[in-house]
């Protein structure tokens, strides 16, 4: 096999250089040696590294990225705009495609199917994050014509509707950190709780005595009923409505979670009302990256007018919206 020797520092722009001029050969092992980085390629080519004829270990199972299996066969400028990273919720793959190459819906949808053999369906965003809801369209491009999948995370297994509920991958390292949180004997409050990842999450691996969500879709709700049963959580629960008439007939809670990056300082007052002395509460918000505080402001203000001293505890950084606007969540303690 023809293989290109390129120094280790310059292998990563060197393989995406081989990739969209469509040089590079998926399916086999890329050897490592001293100093330097073996890639399978079709042809010489113009290029100021050596050519070097190997053998090289056929990787069968391994039909390289997408991006490499669609080399060649997209037009350079197409590949060049292919996102490559791309949401895996069960078998379902989700990925973003520019407007102006949705005539390559199918080719990208077919290929993904034979790179990755987990997916059955690949659809990809047809909108933004919309409405109460905080749905998104989605549109088929290859495989099953579905949108419910089966996703395992943090110990439980969720039943998702990616069309009709929000649900994020992406979310499950900020949903393990809240739960490391969690006491025990803690009553905690989901609001927002979509198909119930939260309340799943924290009422599986932690000792709560309670997990309690509140979702206003009533499709999330049907799937949290369902997902708090399949996982036999019996420290969970979840309510169907707005949090704003249901939250205050639920009692008091030791921690409030408030997954609604698009508006939760607008529910500051509920999550308040309904939460004890002492009680730590996790607000989410999408803001640019250097302005963070201005949840603190959120805070400290909707704390004075509901006479509830607060203390912020600390602030993370949970993912990204868009370029240079992040969501953030800030944890923050009621005074005893
Ligand atoms: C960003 S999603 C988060 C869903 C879920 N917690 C998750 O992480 O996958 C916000 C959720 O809040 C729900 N929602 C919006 N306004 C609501 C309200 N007033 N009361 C209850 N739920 C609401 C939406 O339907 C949506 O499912």
């Amino acid at each position: 096999m023809l293989t290109m020797k390129v120094p280790l520092r310059a292998a990563e722009q060197a393989k995406q250089d081989l990739i969209r001029r469509g040089l590079f050969v998926p399916g086999y092992g890329v050897p490592k040696e001293s100093e330097h980085l073996y890639f399978p390629v079709k042809e010489r080519f113009d290029a100021p590294y050596d050519f070097v004829e190997r053998d090289l270990d056929e990787r069968p199972g391994q039909p390289g990225t997408l991006k490499e299996a669609l080399a060649g066969k997209l037009p350079t400028d197409a590949l060049d705009k292919l996102k490559t990273a791309y949401d895996q919720v069960g078998s379902i793959a989700i990925l973003e495609i520019d407007e102006d190459y949705r005539q390559y819906d199918a080719l990208i949808g077919k290929t993904l199917l034979l790179t990755n053999p987990k997916t059955k369906t690949v659809l990809a965003k047809d909108s933004r994050h919309e409405g109460t809801f905080r749905t998104q369209q989605m549109r088929l491009l290859a495989g099953e014509d579905t949108r419910l999948a089966e996703h395992k995370e943090n110990g439980v297994v969720l039943a998702v509707d990616v069309e009709e509920v929000y649900f994020s991958t992406r979310l499950s390292t900020e949903r393990k950190r809240i739960a490391g949180l969690v006491q025990p004997g803690e009553r905690v409050l989901v609001m927002f709780s979509g198909c119930g990842p939260y309340t799943c999450v924290l009422a599986k691996n932690t000792a709560a005595r309670e997990v309690v969500g509140v979702e206003i879709n009533p499709r999330g709700h049907e799937l949290a009923l369902q997902n708090i049963a399949r996982n036999k959580l019996l420290n969970a629960t979840a309510y169907c409505g707005d949090v704003r008439e249901v939250v205050p007939c639920l009692g008091a809670f030791d921690r409030v979670v408030m997954p609604l990056p698009k508006a939760a300082e607008t529910f500051l007052d509920v999550a308040l009302a309904a939460a004890n002395d002492g009680a730590t509460i996790h607000f989410y918000a999408f803001l640019p990256e250097d302005a963070s505080g201005e949840a603190h402001g959120w805070i400290r203000d909707a704390c004075q007018r509901s006479g509830r001293p607060c203390k912020v505890l600390g602030t993370v950084r949970c993912g990204q919206q868009a370029p240079r606007v992040c969501r953030f969540c800030v944890d923050f303690a009621l005074s005893k």
